[in-house]
């Protein structure tokens, strides 16, 4: 999975703007508090024939908003294979699936250790940010511990001390505190700051659910019932349940040895779906199995609780949106994220008395990336923040990402806002920032970073959540490239107001 062109050409240096330029409209004075982006940016030239995503560095931008004003930094994410390829000077890691030289060369394959690398537990921690206990965190997709990071500086502070009871990945653990980390999409409570984690692996136990305090305290639950070995990519939590849904994105490791990507896709296995009672982690876990056709949610938007079903909405491919084996063979060219399939708004409806599940269409535009007000999750909600796009007039199958969407799923209305067509210019995922603590629900603003990766720039554009149509009420010009990232956060720096 190459990832040195287009919009995935890396951003090579770490920058500061004391104060970003507006070029168009006003930041709001009261909004105050860091939207936080990560991505992957291989520091240093790569020893594998073909860059993975999983064998980069991470590195995370931060944008802060206070008083009417932007400033703009970013730094690589020090985790242990960051500061001992700084040691030396150069890469030091290979993998068992790097000598394929091609797609399937992700670096996910077991580590290849030797003098240099012994000892150093791997991670790149480049997928996510999410707010946690006051500090960022920095999370790769089971790719190490995850790293905490200074809010205003990006500073590395460290692996917080509860990582150390993570559950493996699929690797072997090489040395303490490698081979474990969560995957990159954790939900939280705003009100009471607890985690809902998981790690998952190609053995049993396949995934064991974490539901961390910001204390640190920690209970675990490894899933001794679950049906096989998937990326367990994202989740739903609703009031009561943690719900973990399983999907034949499957994962094992022996496939490199038959020259296969570790990553498939095998839809003759069942959807089944846990649920898992959040306030009793160790209670007893409902297993439902989807009579659907095989599809794939990738994100999930949110899930409402009530009157004995429970909604789980989410955008919806066909199948994984990434290169396995079922569809690409050996030496195929890399397809990106938006290239292999489509996807919509969905909903699947959980009928807790029957055990079943029915799967709609909530919509037929294009849409991924899907955001909420994150103080509602594991709450009622309503409002839902996606990037949405039109069919790609390159390959078949492939979309084109253009705009903000802000779907309202209790009215069931939808408006959007064009930000651009060019395909030079790359709309990525949004955040959600309430107007003042306490605000109501979806009271607020939205934030869009937009990769303009031609002209080697980027902006930010700040949406009133009221209107999203009306356009941008500020844009903040970021003058030089920023690359690609996949995933990030709002943290807001004013009173925390329980809603
Ligand atoms: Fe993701």
């Amino acid at each position: 999975m190459p990832t040195d062109f287009g919009v995935y050409r890396p951003m090579k240096f770490e920058a500061t703007i004391a104060e970003c330029e507006v070029v168009e409209g006003e930041i709001p004075k009261d909004i105050y508090g860091g939207f936080y982006r990560n991505g992957p940016s291989a520091r240093r030239p790569h020893l594998q024939s073909s860059e993975g995503l999983f064998t980069t560095d991470g590195m995370v931008q931060g944008l802060i908003l206070e008083d009417g004003k932007a400033s703009f930094r970013n730094r690589w994410v020090r985790t242990p294979k960051f500061l001992a390829e700084e040691k030396a000077g150069r890469a030091l890691f290979r993998f068992t699936d790097g000598e394929f030289d091609d797609w399937r060369a992700q670096g996910l394959g077991e580590v290849i250790r030797d003098d240099y690398t012994t000892g150093v537990p791997y991670g790149n921690a480049a997928t996510s940010t999410i707010p946690f206990a006051g500090t960022l965190l920095a999370i790769g997709e089971m790719g190490g511990s995850p790293v905490a990071l200074d809010r205003a500086t990006l500073e590395t502070l460290g692996f917080p001390a509860w990582t150390a009871k993570l559950g493996r990945g699929h690797r072997e653990p090489a040395c303490y505190g490698d081979a474990t980390g969560v995957a990159a999409h954790p939900k939280w409570d705003w009100n009471t700051g607890e985690m809902f984690g998981w790690s998952y692996r190609d053995s049993e136990p396949f995934l064991t659910v974490h539901f961390t305090m910001p204390d640190g305290s920690m209970r675990s639950r490894p899933l001794w019932d679950a049906p096989y070995a998937q990326v367990a990519h994202d989740a739903w939590l609703t009031e009561n349940y943690f719900v973990m849904p399983f999907q034949p994105f499957t994962l094992q490791l022996e496939r490199v040895a038959k020259e296969m990507a570790v990553w498939d896709w095998e839809p003759d296995l069942p959807i089944v779906i846990a649920l898992i009672p959040r306030h009793d982690i160790d209670g007893e876990i409902q297993w439902i199995t989807a009579d659907i056709e095989p599809q794939y949610i990738t994100h999930t938007l949110a899930a409402n609780e009530a009157d004995g079903t429970i909604t789980l909405d989410g955008p919806i491919f066909p199948r994984p949106p990434l290169m396995t084996n079922d569809m690409f063979k050996p030496g195929d060219p890399f397809a990106g994220f938006w290239q292999i399939a489509t996807s919509k708004l969905g909903r699947w409806t959980i009928d807790l008395s029957r055990k079943t599940v029915t799967s709609e269409q909530l919509d037929d535009t294009i849409c991924e990336l899907p955001k909420i007000d994150e103080r509602f999750f594991g709450r009622l909600y309503k409002d839902g923040f996606l990037i949405g796009g039109r069919p790609s007039e390159g390959r078949a199958g492939a979309m084109k990402m253009n705009r903000l969407i802000h779907r309202d799923v209790r009215a069931d209305t939808q408006r959007e806002y064009v930000i651009t067509d060019s395909r030079h210019e790359a709309v990525l995922e949004a955040a959600f920032i309430p107007r003042r603590p306490g605000a109501p629900e979806g009271d607020g603003y939205v934030i869009v970073p937009i990769s303009k990766f031609k002209e080697g720039r980027a902006e930010y554009q700040l949406f009133d959540a009221d209107d999203i149509t009306a356009g941008p009420i500020a844009r903040i010009d970021i003058p030089f490239y920023t690359g690609w990232t996949s995933h990030g956060c709002w943290l807001d720096f004013r009173d925390h107001v329980a809603v």
